[in-house]
């Protein structure tokens, strides 16, 4: 039984996010990637839906989010719209499809938005895209900004360790979210991060700074689903909490069945026409 007093009609949007930050209202937001989860995820009350580029680790089990393709994001996103009728559904723009030129950058941002029906793009990087951001931003497109450990840069960093302990990467990422802010950006995510500085972020901006292994400082919390319902039992870094032990209880269900069908116990009289 859910203890969240969430008002579970109104429409979230990224004005009303802005009002939660304002509120002191925490924002709580999950990943999801297709119809069903998205479904179950959204009737529970969530505020935002990250349709993420992570569906290439959870989903087509690859070992980073580089090769996700413009296509294979629209089709989550799709996918994911369908199931959600209340919750602010975002989708990941995908490693090279706005890095390199702002035009390419918005005509990927317009087949999400055109093909998908999501409500907004997330984009990993700061000053070096700025002006893939502003461009997007330009044609009414709500972008959240996301900074910090940035998997699509998996390569650069060599690992998935914490970001910004030194002081002249946590300047630079403090400099980015008053930048991201600047020019418009809605929300931000801070990913992996000493909580000391996320929280000073997310007093220094106006806009709600959701954060992932970024301690409680910030606005909102948000997780991997795959994670949370301990599907994916492989992964168990420090920031993660497991609400759900899915894997055993799938593991138990197959389990069952396949024996009810070698001892032919299944399907019974009552089971068949
Ligand atoms: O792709 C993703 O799931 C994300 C979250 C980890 C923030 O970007």
């Amino acid at each position: 039984m859910s203890t969240n007093t969430v008002d579970n009609k109104r429409k979230v949007t990224t004005a009303r996010l802005i009002e939660m930050k304002q509120r002191g209202e925490k924002i709580a937001m999950l990943t999801a990637y297709d119809y069903s989860m998205a479904k179950l995820i959204d009737e529970a009350g969530m505020d935002v839906i990250l349709v993420g580029d992570s569906a290439s680790n959870v989903m087509a089990g690859n070992m980073t989010t580089l090769p996700m393709t413009l296509d294979q994001m629209i089709y989550h996103a799709k996918s994911v719209i369908k199931g959600t009728q209340r919750a602010l559904v975002v989708c990941d723009m995908p490693f090279g499809t706005y890095q390199g030129n702002s035009k390419e950058a918005l005509a990927s941002a317009i087949r999400i938005m055109k093909e998908s029906h999501a409500e907004a793009v997330k984009m990993e990087g700061g000053a070096e895209i700025r002006e893939s951001i502003e461009r997007i931003l330009s044609a009414g497109i709500p972008v959240m900004g996301h900074l910090g450990l940035t998997p699509q840069s998996i390569n650069k960093f060599g690992t998935y360790a914490v970001r910004a302990k030194e002081e002249a990467e946590a300047e630079k990422l403090v400099a980015d979210a008053h930048m991201l802010e600047e020019i418009g950006c809605f929300a931000l995510v801070l990913e992996k991060i000493p909580a000391a500085l996320a929280e000073r972020v997310a007093k220094e901006v106006s806009i709600p700074v959701i954060g992932i292994g970024a301690g409680g400082g910030v606005d909102g919390q948000v997780l991997v689903m795959h994670d949370m319902l301990g599907i994916n039992k492989g992964f168990s870094p420090k920031f993660l909490r497991r609400y759900a032990d899915l894997s055993s209880i799938i593991n138990d269900a197959v389990s069952r069945y396949i024996d009810d069908v070698k001892t032919s116990d299944f399907p019974n009289e009552n089971e068949q026409y």
